[in-house]
């Protein structure tokens, strides 16, 4: 199964890999595995695909702090899995989390946990 996260700029392109089926299990090991590539392992938004990126891959150690120092749990459950993203209006440049997930593991329960466990690890990651 191949992971819809293409990234094309005008002068830049990265290489598209296939999603691997994979054993990381922390949020940690998840995140340094399918998020750092954009995002950076620090989370600050400086991963090495970045800057082939139409939109800047927002720093993600700030998200309380945008929100009023409150975590949006249940908006970045579903931004994260693309629960929110509407097709219709073209692509974003995040991928939707829930669809890969969903075809690398065993069962929608095990994607949903991946989700689970990520929105967990960037709660703890808030300064
Ligand atoms: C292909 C690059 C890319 C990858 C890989 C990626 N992201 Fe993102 N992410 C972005 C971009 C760009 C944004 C900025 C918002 C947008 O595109 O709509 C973003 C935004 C976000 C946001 C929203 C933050 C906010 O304050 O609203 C969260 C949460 C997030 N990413 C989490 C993740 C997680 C967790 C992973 C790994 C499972 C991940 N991202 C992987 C590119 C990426």
């Amino acid at each position: 199964m191949v992971l819809s996260a293409s990234l094309h700029a005008q002068s830049k392109q990265v290489k598209t890999e296939n999603i691997q089926p994979t054993t990381a299990r922390t949020g940690a090991d998840l995140f340094r595995e399918f998020c750092a590539v954009c995002h950076g392992v620090d989370a600050k938004g400086n991963g090495p695909a970045a800057d082939a990126l139409k939109t800047r891959p927002s720093d993600l150690t700030q998200i309380s702090r945008r929100n009023g120092s409150k975590f949006p749990t249940v908006r970045m459950h579903r931004f994260v899995s693309g629960e929110d993203a509407v097709a219709a209006h073209g692509s974003r440049d995040m991928p939707t989390w829930g669809n890969a997930f969903k075809s690398i593991s065993a069962d929608a329960a095990s994607a949903e946990m991946r989700v689970n466990v990520l929105v967990e690890y960037l709660q703890k990651i808030q300064k």
